[in-house]
C-alpha cells in the first residue's frame, strides 16, 4: 500500500472521498456531442472525463476484413497523454490494446451485426480524465453513442465496477481503491436481461464475495442504466421543441 495510506475506509465507515460502500460517484452523460461523428457521448463519472465518437455502419476498408454475413466492430480506447498521473506516451501501450479488444468484445454481444453484412461500426473512446473504473465508463459511453448513431442493439451496456477495499464489497472504485484494494471486479451488463457482456476480476476474492458483488453491481447498474435513458429521451424532447419552434416560426 502507498506509504502515506494506511487505510482505505475511514473510522466513520465512510470511503476516503467521503462516499458510503455502495454509493456510486456522481455522473453525467450528454449524446450529440460531436458534429462529425455519426452518434457520440461525453460521460463524467466522478474526476473520469470521457469521450465517444461513434461512426457507421459504413463500408469497410481494408476490403480484406469485411465479413460477407455481417459487420464488425473496431474500438479505440485511447488514454490523452495527460489524462493519468505520469504522462502517458501518446503511443498505444500494451493495456490500451488489451481494453480496445475487451470493450469491443463486448459490444460485439449486443449489436445487430447481421443487418450491415460488409461493413464496419467504428468506436473512439477518449479518455480526457482518469480516476478508476474508465473501461466500464467507457462502455457506458459507448452503448449512448450507439444508440445516437442509431444503430440497433438488443439491449443498452451499463457497467460498474465493484471490488474489495479492506475487507469490504465496494461499489465503484476510485483510481487510489483500484490500485491500494484487495480486488477489482469490472462488471458491464444488459440491465433488462441480466445478460452479462463483460466480466473481470483482478485480485483475490471468494466465491461468497463475487457473488456479494455481483447483486451490488447490478443495483449500480439499474441505477447507471437509468441516467442512460435520461441522456437519451434529453436529446430526443430536445429535438422536439426545436422542431416544434420552427413549426411555429412557420405558422
Ligand atoms: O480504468 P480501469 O479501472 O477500467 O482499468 P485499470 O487498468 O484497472 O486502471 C485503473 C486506473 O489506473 C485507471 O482508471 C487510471 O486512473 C489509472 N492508470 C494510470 O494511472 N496510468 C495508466 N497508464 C493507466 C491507468
Amino acid at each position: 500500500m502507498n506509504e502515506e495510506i494506511t487505510s482505505l475506509i475511514r473510522e466513520d465507515g465512510l470511503r476516503l472521498d467521503g462516499r458510503g460502500l455502495h454509493e456510486l460517484r456522481p455522473i453525467s452523460m450528454q449524446t450529440g456531442v460531436l458534429d462529425r461523428a455519426d452518434g457520440s457521448c461525453y460521460l463524467t463519472w466522478g474526476n473520469n472525463k470521457i469521450i465517444c465518437a461513434v461512426y457507421g455502419p459504413r463500408e469497410l476498408h481494408p476490403k480484406h476484413l469485411a465479413q460477407p454475413d455481417k459487420a464488425i466492430v473496431r474500438v479505440e480506447y485511447r488514454l490523452a497523454t495527460f489524462s493519468v498521473e505520469e504522462r502517458k506516451s501518446p503511443a498505444p501501450r500494451r493495456r490500451e490494446y488489451e481494453l480496445s479488444k475487451i470493450l469491443s468484445e463486448s459490444i460485439n454481444n449486443v449489436i445487430f451485426l447481421e443487418k450491415f453484412p460488409n461493413g464496419t461500426i467504428d468506436l473512439f473512446i477518449t479518455v480526457l480524465d482518469a480516476d478508476g473504473g474508465t473501461r466500464c465508463a467507457a462502455l457506458t459511453a459507448a452503448s449512448l453513442g450507439l444508440a445516437d448513431a442509431g444503430i440497433p442493439m438488443r439491449g443498452m451496456i451499463t457497467g460498474c465496477a465493484v471490488g474489495k477495499v479492506d475487507g469490504k464489497i465496494v461499489v465503484d472504485l476510485s483510481d487510489i481503491e483500484d490500485k491500494e484494494g484487495e480486488g477489482d471486479m469490472p462488471v458491464a451488463m444488459i440491465f433488462n436481461t441480466g445478460e452479462l457482456t463483460l466480466l473481470q476480476c483482478d485480485g483475490m476474492l471468494t466465491p461468497e464475495e463475487v457473488e456479494e458483488g455481483l447483486k451490488l453491481s447490478k443495483t449500480a447498474i439499474g441505477q447507471i442504466y437509468q441516467m442512460q435513458r435520461k441522456a437519451l429521451l434529453a436529446k430526443y424532447s430536445q429535438i422536439e421543441e426545436q422542431s416544434d419552434e420552427l413549426d411555429e416560426e412557420e405558422e
